[in-house]
């Protein structure tokens, strides 16, 4: 038997030419033994048929809230209560804004504000369109809700643009569905805090040093964490990434501001893992005005910044587990190792950058050393190596 077997889930499809993929995703889903229950907006029924989706989901298609037949048959009440998860599969700029300001002026958007179960939302539009901030802004406020999001994708879109917008392939929809309901809640009670991101070092106020970690790693550990139940607290240097649902996020720039907040969120926590990129030097004097341009040279002095896991791994008195990153270019294993030790860490997961192809990508491969082991993690994404990661954190966790 698998996952989905007898899994009753509402797909709601709106108004977008991805609509035509969701005849996929459904077909899968009945493929595995899952109950599919259609909801059509006005606008979806534009570009897919109800008798299409009558016969692939195996069940007749729900669109009209003021429907008297169908409404007898099964109610927007009914499907709310019936329903284990709702799939929004294409989600519109305009439905994700209607769900947002709690609109109930069609059935789907009525059904979200009566049901008590999931909202999985796969959101496809114009590239423009989900790059604005008032869509950016709605995501953000439903995440903050506690609803999911898969994709949208980057490529090229059915209008010609290329950019971020495309749906999330069928495939991959329906393993976001399989992991919503494979998952299990077994690290309830965890805390745990992470760093994640690039610092910034400012020279003067218009200029600063940096990095080029992306975040997506240590945002993709959140996750992981917080599905498993885990309270998540993610202390984050400036990074173009959303707020995982129900991870508690607090903004930082500078490796000293980071310091001063994951020391004092540390000690709070069972778990540390410090993902972030920190500086190791910060400029020594701020410029308070812009820094003109003068000779053919000019010289910064740098000073060491603190090193924030290790200050957690030497801490005395209520020392979580601390778990470190090490991006290396060369001899890989040895400089990991050596900085399990000096900074007195549970964990390290060293990443091997020599080829440049980490930073900001969607893949990548580590290998985790602790005092007695270690185990190499093939490429694969960020999303399902975080997996992996957490398991082991765990398994030492609970060795210790
Ligand atoms: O020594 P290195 O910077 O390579 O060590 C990387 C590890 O140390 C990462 O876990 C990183 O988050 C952490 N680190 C830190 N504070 C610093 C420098 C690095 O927490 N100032």
């Amino acid at each position: 038997m698998t996952t989905l077997q007898n899994k009753r889930i509402v797909m709601g499809i709106t108004g977008g030419i991805a609509a035509y993929k969701t005849i996929e995703l459904i077909r899968l889903l009945r493929k595995v033994g899952a109950e599919v229950r259609v909801v059509l907006t006005p606008a979806a029924a534009e570009f897919v048929t109800p008798l299409t989706l009558q016969a692939i989901s195996g069940n007749p298609v729900s669109q009209s809230l003021l429907d008297p037949q169908a409404e007898l048959a099964m109610g927007h009440i009914e499907l709310a209560k019936w329903a284990e998860l709702v799939v929004i599969a294409p989600a519109s700029a305009d439905f994700i804004a209607r769900l947002n300001v709690g609109m109930a002026n069609d059935l789907l958007s009525t059904l979200c504000l009566a049901i008590s179960a999931p909202i999985l939302l796969a959101p496809a539009m114009n590239q423009r369109m989900y790059a604005q901030s008032v869509t950016q802004q709605n995501i953000h406020a439903l995440r903050q809700r506690g609803m999911q999001f898969i994709g949208p994708n980057a490529g090229e879109q059915a209008c010609g643009d290329v950019g971020y917008g495309r749906m999330s392939e069928p495939h991959e929809i329906f393993t976001a569905i399989e992991n919503h309901f494979t998952v299990s809640q077994d690290l309830v009670g965890l805390n745990v805090v992470i760093t994640a991101g690039p610092t910034q070092e400012a020279i003067d106020p218009v200029r600063y040093i940096s990095n080029h970690s992306s975040g997506k790693m240590g945002f993709a550990l959140a996750e992981s964490f917080v599905q498993r139940g885990a309270n998540v607290t993610l202390i984050s240097g400036p990074v173009n990434l959303p707020t995982p649902a129900k991870v508690k996020r607090l903004d930082v720039l500078s490796a000293q501001q980071m310091w001063q907040v994951a020391l004092e969120s540390a000690v709070k926590n069972h778990l540390f893992i410090a993902c972030a990129a920190v500086a190791d030097y910060r400029v020594a004097e701020i410029a308070e005005q812009k820094i003109k341009k003068s000779g053919d040279e000019m010289q910064l002095r740098l000073i060491k910044n603190p090193d924030i896991v290790s200050d957690v791994g030497h801490l005395t008195e209520h020392r979580p587990f601390t778990v470190g990153f090490a991006a290396e270019t060369q001899q890989v294993a040895q400089y990991a190792q050596d900085k399990l030790v000096r900074k007195k860490l549970d964990m390290i997961c060293a990443n091997d950058v020599s080829n440049g192809q980490v930073f900001g990508q969607d893949n990548n491969a580590l290998t985790l050393y602790w005092a007695k082991g270690s185990i190499a993690l093939p490429e694969t994404s960020k999303a399902k190596l975080a997996q992996q990661v957490v398991n082991k954190i765990i398994e030492r966790y609970h060795a210790k």
